[in-house]
């Protein structure tokens, strides 16, 4: 049921090196995204795939996971075995503004897909655009806007309903990551 996919599709940050996603799921996923919606149908995103684990470190040494926690993530022996990068197409025709909404659209689909199929991952978007662009030869059409970290989770994400507005994420002792999502009451106006 798409409700289970949505609730079991969290931001997972640490994962099991042993079993990869390998490149073959990675573009079924980017199949799902390239059929979502797309404003004025301009359909101005392109992908870059990495599952070698040179790309991988060299990706890892670019963004932060979960950064206000302070605790190293992804662990050491639970790196992501893949990474989607998103970016946009200067020539493609769309609006920023248009544009950054169908990151959105394709990016939770890409999870979507990649949950359903024992997978899960982090978006991120804490980076470096400038060195991603030239750590994978990306030229000046494309802007980097978001990338996926992905694998298979190795961590337990809970969520949890928010108490007083607060929205921090934390950890308990043990680990378990924890979310908090305002109640149903409180996202009308
Ligand atoms: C646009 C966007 C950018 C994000 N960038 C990062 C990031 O750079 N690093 C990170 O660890 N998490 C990142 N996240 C994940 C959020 O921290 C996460 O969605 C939030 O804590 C809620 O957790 P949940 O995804 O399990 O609901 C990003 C999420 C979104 C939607």
């Amino acid at each position: 049921m798409l409700e289970s996919l949505v609730i079991r599709n969290r931001s997972y940050r640490a994962f099991d090196e042993s079993a990869p996603i390998g490149a073959d799921t990675m573009r079924e996923l980017i199949d799902l995204a390239r059929r979502t919606p797309s404003g004025l149908n301009r359909q101005p995103l392109r992908y870059r795939i990495l599952s070698s684990a040179q790309d991988i470190a060299t990706m890892l040494g670019n963004c932060r996971f979960a950064a206000k926690l302070g605790i190293p993530l992804p662990p050491e022996g639970g790196k992501p075995t893949g990474f989607i990068l998103m970016f946009t197409d200067r020539e493609a025709g769309s609006p920023d503004t248009l544009a950054l909404k169908d990151v959105g659209i394709a990016a939770q689909t890409i999870l979507l897909g990649a949950v359903e199929r024992g997978f899960g991952g982090c978006m991120l978007a804490s980076f470096d655009s400038a060195r991603l662009c030239a750590d994978f030869g990306i030229s000046e059409r494309y802007t980097p806007v978001l990338a996926i970290a992905l694998g298979k989770p190795a961590e337990t994400a809970v969520l949890t309903e928010a108490v007083d507005g607060v929205l921090d994420y934390y950890r308990d002792g043990a680990g378990v990551h924890y979310v908090p999502k305002h109640a149903a009451k409180d996202v009308y106006i």
